[in-house]
């Protein structure tokens, strides 16, 4: 469903991805891991077309989306929920998701697709008509989400969603994922929570210095030497 190829990614002069190779299946959950400044954030908003590749080739269904601007791609499927959440914290919680609904395709699922959201965070429909300013950081992720699942998404593509976050609102929010792809969406995570990471995705990335190093099956990572002594503390 998204194929990247040989893509190298520079701030400037600053070159920070290096040939990075990656491919998502539909139907799939896969998780990009890797330290602080690996590379992560600006891979995904390389995906998204916020940033622009010096080289290489990103596809999604059958088209090259390289050089697309961002709001072609989100109106193709493939939605970003970025890093910080980026709210608008003076504006109620569903007008915040309603500006998740812009895309064409996502217009018409306006009210189905908020229904589905307070389904899944009962929590979103009882604050409503609040400033999304006033919640907690973990309820905010979920209206960052749920913002995100308005547009109607084929891919999502999650930054962090769990950075900063009470451990058991981490847990909330991993489960709704969980829960979303076992409903057939495609998933692409960013998390340092590893061990939730590892658990609920079937394949994962682990970046380094801003190339891909390690790729496989969860499972077998799991198991991994490299990946045990380096981001599992075993
Ligand atoms: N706007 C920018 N201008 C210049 N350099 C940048 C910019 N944004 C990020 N970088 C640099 O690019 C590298 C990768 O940063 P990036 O934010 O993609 O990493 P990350 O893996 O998302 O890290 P984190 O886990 O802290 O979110 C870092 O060295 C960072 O300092
Ligand atoms: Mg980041």
């Amino acid at each position: 469903m998204l194929t990247i190829e040989g893509l190298q990614v520079a701030y400037g002069s600053q070159q920070v991805l290096w040939d990075i190779d990656l491919r998502v299946e539909r139907g799939e959950f896969v998780t990009l891991v890797g330290a602080n400044g690996a590379g992560k954030t600006t891979l995904l908003r390389t995906i998204s077309g916020l940033l622009t590749p010096q080289a290489g080739r990103i596809s999604f269904g059958d088209e090259v989306i390289t050089g697309m601007p961002a709001h072609a791609i989100c109106e193709r499927g493939l939605i970003h929920v970025p890093e910080g959440r980026e709210l608008f914290p003076r504006m109620h919680v569903y007008e915040n998701l309603e500006l998740g609904a812009f895309a064409r395709r996502a217009r018409k699922q306006r009210g189905a697709n908020l229904e589905r959201i307070y389904a899944l965070f009962p929590v979103l429909r009882d604050r409503a008509r609040q400033d999304a300013g006033t919640l907690s950081g973990g309820e905010q992720q979920m209206v960052a989400i749920g913002r995100g699942l308005m547009a109607s998404p084929s891919l999502l593509m999650l930054d962090e969603p769990s950075l900063g976050i009470a451990p058991i609102l981490v847990e909330t929010i991993m489960e709704t994922l969980r829960k979303l792809n076992s409903e057939g969406l495609t998933i692409l995570l960013v998390s340092q929570e590893l061990h939730y990471a590892l658990e609920l995705a079937h394949r994962a990335y682990v970046i380094e210095n801003g190339r891909i190093v390690l790729s496989g099956n969860t499972a077998d990572l799991r198991d991994d030497h490299h990946i045990q002594q380096a981001y599992l503390g075993l």
